[in-house]
């Protein structure tokens, strides 16, 4: 078997997403391993989560650096030193600057609450209410430098049922995601495995 892919994980909040990462990798048959986490904000509850699995944390927070390129240089100088293959943005809330995007090209994946390619961006539950979709769901997608526009690897569509509200739609999409993360994980890998 080929080694396992070393995957880093960057977060903004509760972690979720991260959550089914991790859980996913407890598998020996998973073609890959978490070896760690990255927060733009300290006060990320998912930090908390990583480190009861006793995972190695970063914080980078744009206010400690000069601007957006140095925070990404510094962001990708911890990725380098957990020698990590895969970048997985698992809610994280920032725009990464285009020279991350580059950097990172076809190792930087993402997982966006809607069936790109609509609704990119925010409020995409309350979007596809609004359009009165009869179907929604999320994707993980490649990133580029322009936003939620990368190549989509895998989606997971979800029904939206008349009594629907943001919130219940929310929840509906957030176990698909939870369900698709790991999925398109190693979809990518399978993709990218003859790549050096
Ligand atoms: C998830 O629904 C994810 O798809 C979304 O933020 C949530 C994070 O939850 N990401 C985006 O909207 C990115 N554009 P989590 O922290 O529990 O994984």
């Amino acid at each position: 078997m080929s080694a396992k892919k070393r995957v880093a994980i960057l977060i903004s909040g509760r972690g979720s997403n991260m959550s089914a990462l991790i859980e996913a990798t407890k598998n020996p048959d998973y073609p890959a391993q978490i070896v760690g986490v990255i927060s733009n904000t300290p006060a990320a509850p998912g930090l908390a989560i990583a480190s009861r699995h006793n995972l190695p944390t970063a914080v980078h927070q744009l206010k400690s650096y000069a601007d957006k390129n140095a925070t990404d240089a510094a962001i990708t100088a911890t990725l380098k030193s957990w020698q990590t293959d895969i970048v997985c943005l698992a809610g994280f809330m920032r725009i990464l600057s285009d020279e991350f995007a580059h950097q990172w090209h076809n190792r930087l994946i993402n997982i966006h609450p809607s069936l790109l390619p609509r609704y990119k961006g925010l409020n995409t539950h309350r979007r596809a209410l609004e359009a009165k979709d009869k179907v929604h769901g999320c994707s993980v997608h490649h990133v580029v430098a322009e936003l939620d526009a990368g190549p989509v690897i895998l989606q997971h569509e979800v029904p939206v049922l008349p009594d629907d509200t943001e919130e219940t739609l929310e929840q509906r999409v957030l176990i698909a995601e939870h369900q698709l993360y790991p999925k398109a994980l190693v979809a990518l890998i399978e993709q990218t495995g003859s790549r050096p």
